[in-house]
């Protein structure tokens, strides 16, 4: 055949001519967005008022003593930091098996929690409520004496030491702990003390036993002594049991919900947003996570701020509503009208 062909095909479909400028292309990821609101910080409180002790499995993250974080809260809060997560970490305090320290007036986040309500007023603040980091045993319910949880008396305790944050200045209850039952024994005990409706509970609904915890035991010195997790935190591939759990924490009254870790677990997290639509949805971008992204950046197999904003990106448009992630502070640098890309 002479004098070429003539090819012409009509896509069915246009898709480029939605994406052809920024503008056009932000269209499409509005509701996605990260900012501020979307983000909380957590942060981790020793007993020493004083003290700055660095992390070396969490590069750029560091306990805090009260005084100090004060100074490291200041800039986050004047960048528009707007929620934070408190862990406390114990030191000379004695670990026992009914987490005495857990809610005595020594413990680091009970004696946190006024003095951040008076400095940040418009800060939001949760406390994670776990036995782990103050017991003995390292568990995070109370232990029978074959080393098995005791469900009924951990309601009990973990519900005492939610009421003790919630009478000490928390404005969120965030029980993490994964027992049966205990954002129904919170919530009661909240009410009984006149502080339903000013405190919220937001339950780690969907916690996986994973392997991406690794840095925060170190951070939390938090390790279990003996055993595992895996008979209270989910299996990794328990996504069924997943919409359960959260179906049972809804049930109980269960104010927010969480997916815990973040981007192994997208799937969970949509899943869960799907079925409460509801409930503001939040996801943990966890230690381990956190130390990944970090490494690979820092190994040069990609740059930090892009691949960041893309896997953040990829949690919202998952279903998270808020990103509880080590990132906060830098990612509010970079929202910084100076520094928009
Ligand atoms: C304590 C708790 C853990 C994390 C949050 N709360 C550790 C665990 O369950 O082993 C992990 C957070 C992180 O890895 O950043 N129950």
């Amino acid at each position: 055949m002479t004098g070429g062909t003539s090819f012409s095909v009509e896509p069915k479909h246009f898709l480029q001519s939605g994406i052809f400028n920024q503008t056009l292309r932000d269209w499409h990821g509005l509701n996605y967005e990260i900012s501020a609101k979307n983000l909380m910080y957590p942060v981790f409180i020793v007993e020493d008022d004083n003290a700055v002790q660095p992390i070396s499995s969490m590069p750029g993250i560091s306990r805090f003593g009260i005084n100090k974080l004060k100074e490291h809260l200041q800039i986050a809060v004047e960048n528009g930091l707007s929620s934070v997560l408190l862990f406390g970490v114990i030191d000379s305090l004695t670990k026992d098996d009914n987490a005495s320290n857990a809610d005595s007036k020594m413990n680091p986040v009970i004696r946190a929690l006024p003095k951040l309500r008076t400095w940040f007023p418009n800060l939001t603040i949760a406390c994670d409520v776990c036995l782990c980091p103050y017991s003995s045993h390292g568990h995070c319910g109370i232990l029978r004496q074959d080393g098995t949880i005791e469900n009924s008396a951990s309601l009990e305790r973990i519900s005492d030491v939610a009421l003790a944050y919630a009478m000490a200045g928390a404005h969120i209850i965030a029980p993490s702990d994964m027992m049966d039952g205990r954002i129904g024994a919170i919530k009661a005990k909240l009410i009984k003390n006149d502080l339903g409706n000013k405190v919220a509970v937001l339950s780690y609904a969907a916690k996986f036993a994973s392997n991406f915890y690794g840095p925060f035991r170190d951070a939390g010195k938090s390790k279990p002594a003996f055993g595992d997790r895996k008979r209270y935190q989910l299996p990794p591939a328990g996504a069924g049991l997943a919409l359960r759990a959260a179906q049972r924490d809804v049930d109980e009254g269960a104010d927010m919900l969480m997916v815990k870790p973040g981007t192994a677990y997208a799937d969970v997290l949509r899943r869960i947003k799907d079925a409460h639509p509801d409930r503001p949805m939040f996801v943990y971008q966890v230690s381990g996570e956190y130390a990944m992204i970090l490494a690979g950046a820092k190994a040069g197999a990609f740059k930090l701020r892009p691949v960041l904003m893309e896997m953040l990106g990829g949690l919202r448009r998952a279903g998270a509503d808020v990103i509880i992630t080590y990132f906060t502070p830098l990612i509010l640098e970079w929202l910084k009208p100076k520094n928009k890309l």
